[in-house]
């Protein structure tokens, strides 16, 4: 895994529950490992801000009214905040390739399925119908096309024959709650 030179502080997007916000919080309290510094969400009611809140750290609503004024203000927030490292956690929005290229720091997102298999929403419904044996989680490097970058490590999680999409979602968040800290933790230290 490629190591960044910098500071251990990372921003994190979300746009609603938030778990994997939470699960990313709670290693970096218990490791030290990196500060989660900064976090960004586009809808005001999303789940993931009461961690946020509730562990005092800095964070900015965009409301996507208009793309570019809200990419400008996330910017703006990243560039002040000084971090190394955005993550995007269930954020629901597509980085513009401008925005990508401006922020210059690595972004990284955590995706529910074995990549490039099953990109974008619905992941394991779809894998259920094509009667995969497999799926997973997948956290990769973020480029302008939706779920397409470089991927950084995957896990794979069986799919059981008894499985519905809520038994498969629920197995596989598990397993993204534990890669994604340390793919993190691998990229900073
Ligand atoms: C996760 O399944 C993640 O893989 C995907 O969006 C979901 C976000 O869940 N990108 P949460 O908000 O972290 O609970």
């Amino acid at each position: 895994m490629e190591k960044l030179i910098g500071n251990k502080n990372i921003a994190v997007f979300i746009s609603g529950r938030g778990t994997n916000l939470k699960a990313l919080i709670n290693f970096s309290k218990k490791t030290k490992r990196f500060n989660i510094t900064s976090v960004v969400s586009d809808n005001k009611d999303a789940k993931g801000l009461t961690f946020v809140k509730k562990n005092k750290i800095k964070y900015l609503l965009v409301n996507y009214k208009n793309k570019s004024c809200s990419e400008k203000k996330i910017y703006n927030f990243i560039k002040k905040e000084k971090v190394s490292l955005v993550a995007l956690a269930g954020f629901m929005r597509i980085l513009s390739k401008k925005l990508i290229k401006k922020i210059k720091i690595p972004i990284v997102n955590i995706h529910p399925s074995l990549l490039p298999k099953y990109k974008g929403l619905n992941t394991h419904q779809r894998a259920i119908d094509n009667k995969e044996k497999y799926s997973g989680c997948t956290v990769h490097y973020v480029n302008e096309r939706l779920d397409s970058g470089k991927v950084i490590m995957q896990k794979r999680v069986k799919i059981l024959l008894s499985d519905n999409k809520k038994s498969l979602e629920k197995k596989i968040l598990k397993e993204e709650h534990i890669i994604y800290p340390r793919v993190i933790d691998g990229l900073l230290n």
